[in-house]
């Protein structure tokens, strides 16, 4: 999913930058502040650092994602969660031992507010040569002095259908016509397009694509796209290599489909941290994962997955009462 309407200048005022070249932020009582190694959180009485590549890969899902479904953990310490319309933005919330010394420290911002500065921040924060969406190993460095920027990679822009790609009038996705390559994991991935018979009359109105031969194509990871809306449910194709950069705590039952290749799962409890299990997930497996954990993927070769996600609105809220079991099926 990538956010559309991003819009922000990087042009900014020398004196309005620190020692390093880079701009500092405020929101609320939260001031972010960047070197040439980490990003550093002040809040009141503390202050959180997190390495740069880390912070810088989990700012861009976050905000190309809207602030996502419930909870994205940057780390074992910050993070945002989702409210719909606003954000709570937190340290140490989801975690047992600042819990238990009331260490924690939240505060809630309008949507629009928080994703503005986390926009900034981005477009600033990101060297020229470091693209926070790209596998580690197809990606310069994000350390170091400010140096130019990188808004191409943080800017990608969402290609929406209008009915279906490939459509008269519609988006055409067809290997060559995008400018990306097959990517060196996906070699063997067949690229023939499917065979079309449509009855007399129907030319225009049937298309079919090859989803394993443009997701080859993909120059981005752990980036889920929606491929298909029918109602609330929400499919999105996504290529995983190297670690998710988020740990995604669930608000709601969130099913998992492993196209290809294999993902290994870290389940922790969403509120403790407490590790759960591993779910390892090879080519076939369909997983459905609670509305009470939290996750993080280790991809050690680029995967496919298709992510199935509910939109509907409700379901948080019912999940917060018990009125929904934490899974799809009791058995
Ligand atoms: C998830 O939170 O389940 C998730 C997020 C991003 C991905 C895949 C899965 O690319
Ligand atoms: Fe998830």
């Amino acid at each position: 999913m990538i956010r559309e309407n991003f819009n922000v200048s990087t042009v900014v005022p020398p004196q309005l930058r620190n020692k390093q070249g880079y701009q500092n932020f405020q929101i609320g009582q939260f001031r972010f502040e960047r070197d040439e190694y980490f990003a550093q959180i002040l809040y009141p009485g503390n202050r959180h650092i997190v390495p740069i590549e880390t912070f810088l890969r989990a700012l861009a899902r976050d905000v190309a994602w809207g602030f996502f479904y419930g909870t994205v953990s940057f780390d074992a310490i910050f993070g945002t969660i989702n409210r719909y319309g606003t954000v709570e933005m937190f340290i140490g919330l989801h975690n047992a031992a600042y819990r238990s010394a009331h260490k924690e420290y939240v505060e809630t911002f309008a949507s629009k507010d928080l994703r503005r500065v986390f926009d900034s921040m981005l477009a600033d924060w990101t060297n020229q040569e470091f693209d926070p969406f790209a596998a580690p190993g197809e990606t310069g460095t994000p350390y170091g002095r400010k140096h130019g920027d990188n808004l191409k990679a943080v800017d990608r822009e969402r290609s929406a259908a209008k009915r279906m790609v490939g459509l008269p009038g519609d988006l055409k996705i067809r290997a060559g016509s995008d400018g990306l390559e097959v990517n060196r994991s996906f070699a063997d991935v067949p690229q023939d397009q499917p065979e079309l018979h449509p009855e007399p009359g129907f030319e225009d109105q049937v298309r079919a694509v090859n989803l394993f031969a443009h997701m080859s194509r993909s120059d981005t990871t752990w980036n889920p796209s929606v491929v298909s809306v029918v109602q609330d449910s929400l499919l999105c194709a996504t290529t995983e290599e190297y670690v998710l950069p988020i740990i995604h705590g669930n608000d709601r039952v969130e099913w998992l489909v492993q196209l290809s290749d294999e993902i290994i799962w870290d389940i922790e409890d969403k509120i403790t941290g407490m590790p759960a299990c591993k779910l390892v997930m090879k080519a076939g497996d369909v997983a459905a994962l609670p509305a009470d954990i939290r996750h993080r993927g280790y991809a050690p070769k680029r995967s496919m997955v298709l992510v199935w996600e509910n939109n509907d609105g409700t379901l948080p809220h019912r999940h917060a009462v018990g009125e929904l079991t934490p899974y799809p099926v009791v058995f």
